[in-house]
């Protein structure tokens, strides 16, 4: 099997290279196919097994420096440097599977891969392809993911691989993600954690499949009593049909999501300004801590990763993941269109609806992301950045389309007229852009009621009030859906 499905390869550069194959004639189609085996028989590709035993190598080395006072900063770097290799992965679409000829009995048959994404557009009220940017209007045959902390070994792996891809590819379009590692107020720090534009410490929670992940969870990230992060492999891996008896592969979605981080910024101010109005009247000038908890009303968090289910101010620290939204059945502490509620509900549909959790928890997927564009959360208005979005599953229709469709895009997600997801959230190009599109929010944070004193008795005059912000503030510019073939397949192509 690959690496980066079950777990992620944690490299902090990436590049992309979108590879249209020319497969005009049996020849050249031959070496398209030998380009893809040959990852496998050069051993440029990272397997899983390999993955493992190199963060392994990483944290001996890591332990070892923590033991050595008298180490330097130079050697520490070079040490960790000989612990990791250049992360390489590869992947192929439907249409890479046709346009290679590959034998029908090697195609995985995941219905919404078939299709592809362009022709998901109307499903997940995605903009038109005919918007998209041109990396992705042109038939994508196949993905290679090259990734390493260090720029130059990673240029160096890409630059071999174009010169592979010559003489037999219509186009290789290029996309590079950084990991954005910053302090809360957007200066660069090694040790920080991972934040996207908008400011959010992205990338905590995740579906984890191995005894060591799930153990570190339970007994040093807040325990796992409460939600469960573990997962079972079928959430992820598929049987390759291509494949040796031993060979899994997994589906993979793919899209460039531009942020406008100005639009976000103007849309928390709004939702600041009416939180202000109603937990201090009287000076109702928005103060940080508003603007900090419109942010997390939006996305279900604060910016350092504080869940606003658990507290209405940020400050929790740890990156806590063991959290549910049991306790808040109304959405007066975390709203139920925020991000993380719409698409990891924790129990909700449960709760509400009686739905099992066990299917509930089937949805998830796992999020492999990484930021493009200028690493800084005060982007001028000329950039261009936003995520490029890579999430792993076992199923497209049943995972990723269902949280983008069913949950992000659905205004009525388990109330009547929650509202859209304010970060991913989609509309109809022809939908009325109408007061139908406000969400609800709550007027004070964790309180389920509020009393009108001028009437006696005091009448309940309700908790939440209605907004329609101005967002979608990402756009999706472009994607694909891809198979990552296992390792005996791609070296039978
Ligand atoms: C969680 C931001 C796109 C699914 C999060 C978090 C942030 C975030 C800040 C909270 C931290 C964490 O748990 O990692 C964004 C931004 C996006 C984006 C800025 C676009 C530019 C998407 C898309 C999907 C998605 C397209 C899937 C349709 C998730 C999931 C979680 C999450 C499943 C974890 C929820 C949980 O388990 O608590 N996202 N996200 N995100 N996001 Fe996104």
């Amino acid at each position: 099997m690959q690496g980066n499905i079950l777990k992620s390869h944690g490299r902090d550069h990436s590049s992309h290279l979108l590879i249209t194959f020319d497969t005009e004639t049996p020849e050249h189609r031959r070496k398209a196919r030998e380009f893809l085996s040959g990852l496998v028989e050069s051993n440029l590709i990272t397997t899983a097994l390999q993955q493992w035993e190199e963060a392994k190598a990483y944290r001996d080395v890591q332990a070892t420096i923590h033991g050595n006072g008298a180490i330097t900063d130079k050697d520490v770097a070079a040490l960790l440097l000989s612990a990791s290799s250049v992360f390489v992965g590869v992947m192929v679409s439907a249409e890479g599977y046709r346009a290679l000829k590959l034998d029908t009995r090697y195609m995985p048959d995941d219905p919404s891969f078939l299709a592809g994404a362009k022709a998901r557009v109307d499903v997940l009220q995605d903009p038109p392809v005919e918007d998209w940017e041109d990396n992705f209007t042109v038939p994508l045959h196949a993905l290679v993911i090259v990734a390493d902390d260090v720029a130059d070994r990673l240029e160096s792996v890409v630059t071999q691989l174009k010169e592979l891809l010559q003489g037999f590819c219509l186009r290789v379009g290029e996309e590079t993600g950084t990991a954005m590692r910053l302090k809360a107020d957007g200066e660069e720090d090694p040790s920080a954690p991972v934040r996207e534009h908008f400011g959010f410490v992205d990338g905590v929670s995740q579906p984890l499949f191995y005894a060591r992940d799930i153990d570190n969870a339970r007994t040093r990230r807040g325990g796992i009593d409460r939600y469960d992060p573990s997962a079972p492999l079928d959430q992820v891996l598929v049987k390759d049909p291509g494949g040796k008896d031993t060979g899994y592969g997994s589906y993979f979605v793919y899209r460039k999501l531009e942020q406008n981080v100005e639009g976000f910024r103007d849309d928390e101010m709004a939702l600041a300004k009416k939180i202000a109005e109603f937990a201090h009247p009287k000076t109702p000038t928005p103060t940080p801590e508003d603007i900090a908890l419109a942010g997390a009303y939006m996305v279900g968090r604060f910016q350092d990763g504080t869940p606003v289910v658990e507290r209405g101010v940020a400050g929790l620290g740890s990156l806590p993941n063991n959290f549910t939204f049991d306790a808040d059945p109304d959405g007066v502490r975390c709203p139920f269109q925020a991000h993380v509620r719409k698409s990891n509900p924790r129990g909700d549909k449960q709760r509400q609806f009686g739905q099992p959790l066990t299917q509930e928890r089937t949805v998830r997927i796992v999020r492999r992301a990484i930021s493009y564009g200028k690493v800084t959360l005060q982007p001028g208005p000329d950039d261009k950045v936003g995520l490029l979005f890579l999430c792993a599953q076992s199923s497209i229709a049943d995972q990723f389309e269902f949280i983008q469709n069913q949950w992000a895009n659905n205004r009525n997600f388990l109330r009547e007229h929650s509202g859209l997801d304010p970060v991913i959230g989609q509309i109809q190009q022809d939908q009325p852009d109408d007061d139908t599109l406000a969400g609800h929010w709550p007027k004070l944070y964790g309180s389920r009621n509020e009393l009108d004193f001028s009437t006696n008795p005091p009448s309940v005059v309700g908790h939440t009030f209605a907004l329609r912000l101005l967002g979608p503030w990402v756009t999706m510019k472009g994607g694909e859906y891809f198979f990552v073939p296992s390792l005996s397949a791609l070296r039978a192509y």
